[in-house]
């Protein structure tokens, strides 16, 4: 640890390697069994520390900021992508710059999202749980069967990278046809790589998809975006699949379209209220439920974590902070 060196406190245990770094070069304080600190231990971290090490189950919402007030933190390095959990106008309001980690995770995360696609097309949730439960009683022309995934119509909601990565691994991998919808048209370069056409609107690519995936970020424009009547769009027998933040699906609508039969199933890895996950979610075959893991790799969490340090150099350095969002 240097003499002089910004205190940090980091809210969430980190891949060792990361943690190793922060402990040698800063004076950082870790967060030894890994609890999810609450708005009082945010307020308190953020009155002590120079830089509160942060991540997206950390309630950063205004009371945490109004409880800090006039606090010694100066810098949020945000551990994700993501930053829903961080109310950015109160950060700016007390001066406290916040960065994330962007480009890092893309592929890790759109590999996971081929994952679900496949795994609730092919029914992988419910034949494991058949196979563990002691019930498979061996192969049969009729035991449950899917649907094929190759050389269907992918609809992808939020074309940024990750959106683009799973346009390519689909459209190139599986043979998919993948439209896109976006408030901004990808550049020609980037829809001949990926391979995928935009959408002429949302309800149009609704109406359209066999399998429509969502990767926009949570802001209050697209809170509930998928909800009762844009569910009613989609095919019977489509999917819908979710990477990006809980809240861009209404899951009540969603259990409702589920019971109606307006769709044929969903594969989630996110959900409106994480950790706590609806019970009515939980008692159906027709869903693939995962716990957060779309970046969930080794290579990934590392990355995010040598993102982090980064920022946290280009601080301590007076420099401008490469992925400042606040
Ligand atoms: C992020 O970085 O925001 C992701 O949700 C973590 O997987």
């Amino acid at each position: 640890m240097l003499v002089n060196s910004p205190r940090i406190i980091v809210t969430r245990r980190l891949p060792a390697a990361v943690e190793r770094e922060l402990v040698e070069k800063y004076s950082a304080s870790l967060n030894a069994d890994d609890h999810q600190f609450t708005r009082a231990e945010l307020s308190s971290a953020m009155r002590d520390a120079d830089i509160v090490l942060c991540t997206l189950t950390d309630d950063l919402s205004r009371p945490t900021f109004d409880a800090a007030r006039g606090g010694r933190v100066k810098l949020l390095a945000n551990f994700g992508v993501g930053f829903n959990h961080i109310d950015l106008d109160a950060a700016r309001k007390q001066g406290i710059a916040v960065t994330n980690t962007p480009g890092v995770l893309t592929e890790d995360t759109a590999d996971f999202t081929m994952l679900l696609i496949l795994a609730v097309a092919r029914r992988a949730g419910e034949g494991e749980r058949e196979l563990r439960s002691g019930k498979w009683s061996g192969w049969r022309p009729t035991h449950l069967l899917g649907t094929r995934v190759s050389g269907k119509t992918l609809g992808i909601i939020g074309f940024g990278r990750i959106g683009q990565a799973v346009a390519a691994r689909a459209h190139h991998g599986f043979g998919m046809r993948v439209i896109y919808h976006s408030r901004t048209p990808a550049d020609s370069a980037t829809e001949q790589k990926t391979g995928a056409r935009k959408s002429e609107s949302l309800e149009a690519l609704l109406r359209q998809s066999d399998f429509v995936s969502l990767h926009c970020p949570s802001t209050p424009e697209t809170h509930h975006l998928i909800n009762a009547a844009r569910l009613r769009l989609m095919q019977p027998h489509a999917y819908l699949v979710n990477t990006s933040r809980g809240d861009v699906v209404d899951e009540q609508a969603l259990v409702a379209a589920l019971d109606e039969k307006l769709i044929a199933g969903a594969a989630l890895d996110v959900y409106e209220t994480e950790p706590a996950i609806n019970p009515r979610l939980v008692q159906r075959e027709d869903v693939v439920l995962l716990p957060h893991l779309g970046s969930a790799t080794m290579e990934s969490r590392v990355a995010m974590g040598q993102r982090t340090l980064l920022n946290i150099v280009a601080f301590v350095a007076k420099n401008a902070l490469p992925d400042r969002i606040a």
